[in-house]
């Protein structure tokens, strides 16, 4: 399911307008932040839902990569979420990035918070046709308040008109989950740092191109991990690595600091840097070290292969 190498991709800059909101809302909020904390001795900079979903949005999930336009200067955050310039093309279907945009007529606007919910862990629509590529089956996993946040969050873009090409579906398709990734992980994100990695990584979907077979088709059981599959796209050709704790064939005789290097800024413990597919993922950078820690963490627990 995945597409030419142009799924996923954020450009560091992407974000400037994000965080500066973020930070213009935080200072507004400052005193009476300052002022509930005195009253119920909560902390001051506890999340919003919308403020959690922007952190999964823009620094683990990147709906960016597949649903915001891209030009020739990368991602067009003017146009966020409008869709219908990465094109996806499988045996089985060729679909766009949707419009996910609040604009009433081509986007998400007349959808309820239910239906978003659907279509992100079913990959349902509320017309029951149902969505090839999106990765919902990664999305399982989520927690209810995480996926409320980034419900939430998907409403504060601005809407933009702009019709998609429709999908064309040529033959049937369907979404593997990974063992263990099949229904919310629990109330809460868990602390443990192995757990809360493995949910981080499913829903940034690592396994997605990580564990898809040569040929194709992604096994989430003896292929985890492995890689193999070559990618193309304007970047040209690029193996995607094998990640699981092989000592030379995978990542097994890294340090944490050349793992984190990798997803932090694109380039490998050989000081090569990566191919558009996974030097896009950059937008990693973005993580809590407490975060940065878990993905390493779980990284550790995958088994070698070759
Ligand atoms: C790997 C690429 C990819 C990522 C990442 C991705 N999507 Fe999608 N999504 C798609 C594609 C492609 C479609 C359209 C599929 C089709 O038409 O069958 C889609 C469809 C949708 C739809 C249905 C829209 C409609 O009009 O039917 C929604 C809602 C949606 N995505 C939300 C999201 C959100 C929110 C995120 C991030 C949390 C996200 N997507 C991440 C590729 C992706
Ligand atoms: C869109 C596909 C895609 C996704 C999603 C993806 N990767 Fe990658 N990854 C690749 C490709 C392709 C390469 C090889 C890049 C190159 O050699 O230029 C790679 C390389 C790597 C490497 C370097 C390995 C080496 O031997 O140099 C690491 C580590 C890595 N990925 C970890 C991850 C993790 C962890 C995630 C999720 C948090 C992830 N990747 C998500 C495609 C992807």
């Amino acid at each position: 399911m995945t597409g030419a190498g142009e799924s996923l991709s954020l450009r560091r800059g992407d974000f400037l307008i994000d965080w500066g909101r973020l930070l213009i809302r935080l200072f507004r909020s400052l005193p009476a932040a300052v002022l509930a904390a005195t009253w119920f001795g909560t902390p001051a900079f506890a999340q919003t839902p919308v403020e959690r979903g922007a952190y999964l949005v823009n620094a683990v999930m990147a709906c960016d990569g597949c649903h915001t336009p891209r030009g020739p200067a990368g991602l067009d955050m003017s146009r966020r979420f409008s869709g219908g310039s990465q094109i996806f093309a499988e045996p089985q279907f060729t679909v766009r990035g949707s419009n996910i945009t609040p604009d009433r007529d081509t986007g998400i606007g007349a959808w309820s918070d239910a239906d978003i919910r659907k279509l992100m862990t079913e990959g349902m629509r509320p017309n029951g046709v149902p969505v090839a590529q999106m990765p919902y089956s990664f999305y399982k996993i989520m927690t209810p308040g995480d996926l409320d946040a980034v419900v939430a969050y998907t409403k504060t873009v601005a809407p933009v008109r702009n019709e998609v090409q429709p999908p064309n579906y040529k033959s049937a398709f369907r979404q593997e989950t990974i063992p263990g990734a099949d229904k919310p992980i629990g109330n809460d994100v868990p602390a443990d740092p192995v757990k809360r990695g493995f949910y981080l990584a499913t829903l940034a979907h690592c396994m997605e191109c990580h564990a898809r077979k040569p040929e194709g088709g992604q096994d989430y059981v003896g292929w985890l991990g492995r890689g193999g599959h070559e990618m193309k796209g304007p970047f040209g050709a690029v193996k995607v690595s094998n990640i699981t704790s092989h000592r030379e064939k995978g990542i097994g005789a890294w340090s944490d600091d050349d793992i984190k290097k990798a997803l932090t800024q694109g380039v490998g413990r050989d000081g090569r840097s990566f191919k558009a597919p996974m030097a896009r993922q950059v937008y990693f950078s973005k993580l809590t070290a407490q975060d940065l820690d878990a993905m390493v963490a779980w990284l550790r627990t995958i088994p070698p292969a070759e």
